[in-house]
């Protein structure tokens, strides 16, 4: 099939109430029609995921936020401007539009247009909003490939759409545009750096809100086996030391960082924007191959380097 026709044929099947995996810049989202809640519902129970836990909407373009969301603020204006489409989720007051098995029951609705051809392509044929969690089982790494989804979620999607690896490789930084100050509930490709610039003031993280987001559940992107933080002058010693007591070790490492033997070296590239796009694809092959700890070399702190590692630290940290 062509990709006019794969397009067509997965427009049919939103407007039927299915669920297609989409590519986007970040990583692969399971769509449905963001309006039909039985269709909605359906995510959540493919995922195992609770159904408490909000959803993002996707959109074609900035025009479409009106139609979401109580009032734009200039805020949401100004960000939409600068870096739609992109890996940006502004959360906003909703309209009656987005119901509650999108929303979780909040007041408010996250949204983003995705830069990448073939999610605008799907979203312009279909004409509404797509309501899209990644498309992995709730709780595992995202998914960068069509392939990483056909593992995790198979036979239970409707069509998956192949639009290749994801250029980025982590989620959508996530700004919470709905009181009167903003700030970042999920870091990603844009930085604090770029949201602060742009608007002209500080936006913090915020560690723990009154807002759901399961991504940021100490135990969210976590592989099977345990993670533990290194830099590059521990790196060698933290691995060794597990090697000795017996365990299957992997490093995950620049390549010029020396790894003792008898340890799995997965290089990752040194700058964080390579990290980023190779982070998911790279814990779930150290899974498959049976490794049951991974000892990991974080980024630098800057632009994208918070989110790696974020994600990170996340999985390093306590399991549920
Ligand atoms: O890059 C991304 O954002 C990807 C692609 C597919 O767009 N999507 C994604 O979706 O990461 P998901 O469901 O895995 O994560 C969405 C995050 C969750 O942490 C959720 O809690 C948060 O967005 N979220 C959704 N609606 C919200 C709201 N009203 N208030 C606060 N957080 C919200
Ligand atoms: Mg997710």
């Amino acid at each position: 099939m062509n990709e006019n026709d794969l397009i067509a044929s997965a427009v049919r099947l939103l407007r039927e109430g299915g669920l297609v995996a989409m590519p986007t810049e970040t990583v692969y989202g399971l769509a449905a029609d963001a309006e039909n809640e039985l269709a909605v519902r359906r995510i959540f129970a493919v995922k195992g995921r609770p159904s408490t836990h909000p959803l993002i909407v996707h959109l074609a373009d900035a025009s479409q936020l009106p139609d979401w969301v109580a009032e734009v603020p200039q805020s949401a204006q100004t960000l939409a401007g600068a870096f739609w489409p992109g890996p940006l989720t502004l959360v906003l007051r909703k309209s009656s539009r987005a119901c509650d098995a999108v929303t979780g029951g909040q007041e408010t609705v996250a949204l983003r247009v995705p830069a990448h051809p073939m999610a605008l392509a799907l979203l312009r044929a279909f004409g509404g909003g797509l309501a899209a969690p990644s498309a992995n089982r709730f709780g595992r790494v995202s998914p960068t490939t069509a392939a990483h989804v056909r593992a995790d979620l198979g036979d239970e999607v409707d069509l998956i759409l192949d639009g290749g690896p994801c250029t980025i490789g982590v989620e959508s930084t996530i700004v919470d545009l709905s009181s009167g100050s903003p700030a970042i509930l999920r870091p990603g490709a844009i930085s604090a750096e770029d949201l602060e610039r742009v608007l002209g003031c500080p936006v913090p993280v915020q560690a723990r809100g009154k807002v759901r987001v399961p991504g940021t559940l100490p135990s969210h992107y976590a592989p099977r086996a345990g993670v533990i933080p290194a830099d590059p002058h521990t790196v060698a010693l933290e691995a060794e030391s597990l090697r000795a007591a017996g365990r299957r070790v992997a490093v995950m490492a620049p390549r010029d960082v020396a790894v003792p033997r008898g340890v799995g070296h997965f290089v990752v590239p040194a700058d964080a924007a390579g990290f980023a796009r190779v982070l998911y694809a790279t814990l779930r092959e150290i899974d498959r191959q049976g490794y049951e700890v991974i000892v990991v070399v974080l980024p630098p702190e800057g632009g994208i380097g918070a989110a790696v590692r974020d994600r990170l630290m996340r999985a390093a940290g306590p399991r549920q």
